[in-house]
């Protein structure tokens, strides 16, 4: 048995020695990240995400934000140049709030249109970081199927949109992990204690 382990490890090296010029021998920090590994118990499928997060979304967001993520009380979060360009802002947006006093966003341009912070609530005592994952992987992979390239500025901006394709929304997540990582760091900070 020992032998044969050997043999076989000794059979292993040589073929890495071999294949070594092609780079083939290289572990796992390569450029590309590692493969998602679906038996990890914490591991969620992008499908799951959109689903719920649509569920989470019409719940708790869409009474502010319109059924459709369009815009009402709130701004648009559907095709928002805001929100997709600020990933890590905006995760720590939804976990914190911005009712703070001074808030944590003054002010912010969306859609060409100036918003001052303040109405938006925190949701860390309310939604699960796998909860806070999904409403914004159906955001960024469901609602937002386009990107603003540029707005002119006034009362009423004009916005020039590009559409996006199937596959780059379908790629579009926000792992739980994220939101999990940024939690933390607020919970060390003292932004909020618990949960
Ligand atoms: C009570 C109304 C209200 C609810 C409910 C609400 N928001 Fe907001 N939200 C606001 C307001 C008002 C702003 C802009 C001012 C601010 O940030 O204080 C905002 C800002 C935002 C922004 C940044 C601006 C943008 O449009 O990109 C995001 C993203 C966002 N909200 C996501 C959410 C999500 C996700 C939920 C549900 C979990 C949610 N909001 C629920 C009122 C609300």
């Amino acid at each position: 048995m020992k032998t044969t382990r050997k043999k076989i490890s000794l059979l292993l090296s040589a073929a890495c020695l071999a294949a070594f010029a092609l780079a083939a021998c290289s572990k796992d920090d390569g450029p590309t990240a590692p493969p998602v590994d679906t038996n990890d118990s914490t591991y969620v499928s992008a499908d799951t995400l959109r689903a719920v997060g649509a569920t989470v979304f019409a719940n708790n967001c869409s009474g502010c934000h319109g059924t459709n993520g369009e815009g009402s009380h709130g701004p648009a979060v559907a095709n928002s140049d805001f929100f997709m360009n600020n990933r890590q802002v905006i995760i720590n947006l939804v976990l914190r709030g911005n009712t703070s006093n001074p808030p944590y966003i003054d002010s912010m341009v969306v859609n060409g249109r100036l918003v001052l912070g303040g109405g938006m609530p925190a949701w860390h005592d309310i939604l699960t970081n796998k909860e806070i994952a999904s409403v914004l992987t159906y955001l960024r992979s469901v609602l937002n199927d386009s990107t603003v390239v540029s707005c002119t500025s006034g009362d009423q901006p004009v916005c020039t949109k590009v559409a996006r394709t199937p596959a780059a929304m379908a790629m579009d997540t926000v792992a739980f992990r994220e939101v999990m990582a940024v939690r933390d760091s607020l919970k060390a900070k003292g932004v909020f204690t618990a949960p």
